[in-house]
């Protein structure tokens, strides 16, 4: 059934408290939940508790059993009729987890013999475990109990503090928990099993000792160190930042390789997918250490934002991971260089999102309606919903943004909270009236800003003209103006920013922020001397396409001169962009070209710059997104136009690739330090650039590259780059990657996203053979993601073949993953929305097979999705 916004309902029944009795087993785990109950809104109304797929074994209400008509059970739901305030419910239920391939709820990772029991329960996970109100406004305090053989289950895990522990009769043991922090049943978690585990000690800014524990099995344990690490500075951080300290005497992280997600941010136990945990200098990139820091954060973070305040219901969803996406990038930008985290949240953004909210599958930050929550765990609403709170705070300004922030806390702590009440705690804190950022939340589809700038030289005054216009979207045809913050300055002829006034006598400033507050406006600035160029929406100011009537030229100077170092690139990324559409249109002479590759030649020697950032600089826009404007879209065309970007590039840097990367390789490269990571960072762009200007020469260095490597990330580049080149000794590498890495699941899912992402027209059939490899399961999510999802959503080239073999293979696989596992089934056919767009052979081909899946489609998850993605939603 479809849920709406709007008929949210407060509960009829809350639970005050709950204790679980956990008799744990892999085949038959037994499960007593007994339920305090209290009447909540409204009138009177039967009990109803949602469940799906255990056994009941057992109801009693204030310790009497129920006669078969005192209750009703169905597939999803236990209601009971005739329930007092106050009344207790025990039921006592069986399950099998050793058969939950769908990974939500209580499953098993790993084999029967040697894997762990663990539990996924957000959204919607916890109702198959037990029947309860499975709703985020109803929060209880949890105890539990948890009971099994302990040679099988040596570690028992749950929420909160220990509570005791001790021996049962034949081999078995128990474990108490009690959180004191009343909770939503989807940050409910236990973990039972063979577990290793590492231990710091950490004490708060406000005084609490804390035992900070990561657990993982015996071959891992020894790769957690930095998740410590990460996790130790993400929560001084917290502190020191936001105030906010943890609240338990123990912190616990899990590690599994069995996990739809990133990961997840249970009260006192968050579980980990391993590859956003597991690190270390043989086997990482600089990318694995980026996300383990990164991600360890954003769990930790929710702890305040997720979980003292959570979400009234999941159309609030982007309340807690929007927030908690900004803060987790916050963390990160002042860990590492802010210029570099800032360029590539916003190459996520449009690889992601802005293509998302530009096809068949947008919808809001805050949605209006569901039928199926999983699905909703989107680009829009973590990576577009941090855009906005980033807009947000940028409005308020960083001492406002922290007031703010206590208030929100100060308000809603325990409590279940609205995107509304975050803007009203925020503004009213500061006196200001945000509620017009609600229509952000509100609205999809990614405005479209135009900017036009005219110099009056007699009355020295320069003149910006805005206007915005967002395409209309499914289900919201109409659009309205949105609240655009646009961060400007005017650079002049030397490439120093002019002082800019709003109007004469006022205090002049270096950059100033003009809100667009309507479809169209413009805006003068007073007492200016002859600007070269406008510097618009720097720092990516708002989440909007922009687009300018700046020439060629303008670009090349603001990528030469511009001082904010993410308009710098964006100056890059615009001039690639426009040489892409003059290529793909056909034509010959393409000036752009030319003032790209020789702009970026004028930079290459430059020493003052931060070498990951000329890395970036280097980089054009990947396939993907210039893929976005193309209608109707031929892959194997954009791919052909982009080639001819890097070809030329390359060819125009010449022989300065060669020396650069000979000059690189004598540098200290070994260290996790930004200045290390960012010189690897190089070193591989100039790899990939030479073996486009000299294969010959490039391949053979590239081929050592491979063995001697200093890191991972170094070994990556030199695999990917013989692979794509079709080298013989890619193949070789590529089978001694497999020998290395064959007992290390993290490991193996790179040499399988690797050779995914060949592209290749034959990669379609590598694809193929390696879904028949003895290590390629579709249960398990990495794989399919690292196979499946790299060749869909990666490969343009080969996954969009003309014969439409790309799409048969996934159409295949899908229909396998669709019964064992939804919510993966559901990401991975996500890769296939923009059929739509196709050029008409392939689209035909694509609309077909999408037909054929929508009409077997089991699950809800994978139905939904499909049934948007044709449009007759
Ligand atoms: N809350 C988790 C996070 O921090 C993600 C959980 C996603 N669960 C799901 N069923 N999609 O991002
Ligand atoms: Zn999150």
């Amino acid at each position: 059934g479809v849920v709406h916004l709007a008929d949210y309902r407060a509960p009829a029944w809350r639970v005050e408290q709950v204790e679980l009795e956990f008799d744990l087993d892999i085949s038959a785990t037994r499960v007593l939940a007994r339920l305090h109950l209290r009447r909540g809104a409204g009138a009177a109304q039967p009990l109803r508790l949602d469940g799906a797929g255990q056994e009941l074994h057992a109801i009693r209400l204030d310790g009497r059993a129920l006669e078969p008509h005192e209750y009703q059970l169905d597939a999803q739901s236990l209601t009971v009729f005739a329930v007092d305030d106050g009344a207790v419910l025990e039921t006592e239920a069986g399950l099998a987890p050793d058969a939950n391939s769908a990974l939500s709820g209580l499953y098993l990772s790993g084999s029967a013999g040697a894997g762990f029991l663990l539990t996924q329960c957000e959204a919607e996970g916890f109702r198959r475990i037990t029947w309860y109100p499975d709703r985020p406004d109803v929060l209880a305090r949890f105890r539990v109990l948890l009971r099994a053989d302990r040679q099988r289950f040596p570690v028992l895990l749950a929420n909160g503090n220990p509570a005791g522990s001790g021996e049962l009769e034949d081999g078995r043991h128990w474990a108490a928990w009690d959180d004191p922090h009343p909770k939503p049943s989807y940050l409910f978690a236990l973990v039972a099993g063979r577990l290793e585990q590492i231990e710091q000690d950490y004490t708060t800014a406000d005084g609490r000792a804390v035992k900070l524990r990561i657990f993982a099995e015996a071959d891992a344990i020894d790769r957690c160190g930095y998740a410590m690490d990460a996790l130790v500075r993400a929560m001084r951080w917290d502190e020191q930042r936001y105030g906010r300290n943890y609240d338990l005497d123990v912190f616990h992280i899990v590690a599994t390789h069995d996990f739809n997600m990133g990961a997840m941010e249970n009260k006192g136990l968050n579980i980990f997918n391993a590859k956003y945990l597991l690190a270390d200098p043989q086997r990482s990139s600089d990318e694995d250490y980026a996300h383990v820091e990164a991600i360890v954060a954003h769990e930790y973070f929710h702890n305040w934002t997720g979980n003292r305040v959570t979400c009234r219901d999941w159309f609030q969803l982007s309340l807690k991971e929007g927030l908690t996406v900004y803060r987790e990038q916050q963390f990160s930008a002042e860990m590492n260089s802010a210029t570099l985290k800032r360029i590539e949240d916003v190459q996520v953004l449009r690889r992601a999102q802005f293509t998302e909210d530009a096809g068949p599958l947008a919808h809001a930050v805050r949605p209006e309606r569901y039928s199926a929550i999983d699905n909703f765990y989107t680009a829009t609403v973590y990576d577009k919903g941090a855009e906005l709170v980033r807009m947000i705070a940028g409005r308020l300004g960083e001492t406002a943004w922290r007031r703010g922030m206590d208030e929100y806390f100060r308000r809603h702590d325990g409590e279940a909270a609205t995107v509304e009440q975050f803007l009203a705690a925020l503004g009213d804190a500061n006196g200001v009236d945000l509620s017009a950022y609600l229509a952000w939340y509100a609205q999809a589809g990614t405005p479209q800003l135009q900017a036009r700038g005219t110099y009056d030289a007699a009355a020295r005054r320069y003149r910006l003209d805005l206007r915005q216009r967002t395409a209309p979207t499914p289900g919201q045809a109409r659009k309205q103006a949105l609240p655009i913050p646009l961060r400007v300055a005017l650079l002049g002829a030397d490439g120093r920013a002019l002082p800019l006034r709003r109007e004469a006598g006022a205090a002049p400033q270096d950059e100033c922020v003009v809100e667009l507050d309507a479809a169209s406006r413009c805006f003068e600035f007073v007492d200016i001397d002859a600007p070269r160029v406008a510097s618009l929406l720097r720092g990516f100011s708002a989440p909007v396409q922009l687009s300018t009537d700046q020439g060629a030229d303008d670009l090349a100077f603001l990528l030469r001169f511009e001082s904010d170092g993410f308009n710098r690139w964006e100056a890059a990324q615009q001039l690639a962009r426009r040489a892409f559409e003059r290529v793909l249109g056909g034509a010959q002479n393409v000036p752009e070209l030319d003032i790209w590759c020789d702009t970026l030649a004028g930079l290459f020697d430059d020493a003052a710059l931060d070498p990951a950032l000329l890395a970036e600089l280097l980089t054009p826009p990947e396939l993907n997104e210039l893929a976005q404007p193309c209608t109707p879209l031929d892959p194997a065309a954009v791919f052909a136009a982009r080639e001819r970007l890097e070809q030329a590039l390359a060819q125009r840097l010449g022989a300065a690739l060669e020396q650069r990367h000979a000059a690189l390789l004598k540098t200290e490269r070994g260290g996790l330090d930004g200045a290390a990571r960012g010189r690897r960072r190089l070193l591989n762009r100039c790899l990939r650039l030479w073996l486009r200007q000299d294969p010959a020469q490039a391949q053979e260095i590239a081929a050592t590259r491979y063995v001697l490597a200093a890191s991972m990330s170094e070994r990556l580049a030199a695999l990917a780059g013989l692979l794509a080149d079709g080298a013989e000794s890619g193949e070789k590498a590529l089978q001694d990657f497999e020998r290395r890495y064959d007992n290390d699941p993290v490991t193996l899912d790179k040499w399988f996203a690797l050779q995914a992402t060949i592209p290749r027209p034959d990669t379609v059939e590598r694809v193929a053979g390696l879904l028949r490899h003895a290590r390629f399961s579709l249960r398990n999510p990495n794989r399919v993601s690292a196979l499946l999802m790299g060749f869909a959503a990666r490969n343009p080239l080969a996954f969009h073949r003309p014969d439409g073999a790309g799409y048969v293979l996934i159409e295949q696989a899908l229909a396998e993953i669709d019964s064992l596992n939804p919510t993966t089934a559901a990401r991975l056919a996500t890769a296939l929305k923009d059929w739509a767009r196709l050029e008409p052979g392939r689209r035909a081909l694509l609309q077909a097979a999408l037909q054929r899946l929508a009409a077997g489609a089991r699950s809800q998850d994978l139905a939904d999705i499909l049934r948007r993605t044709l449009g007759d939603s």
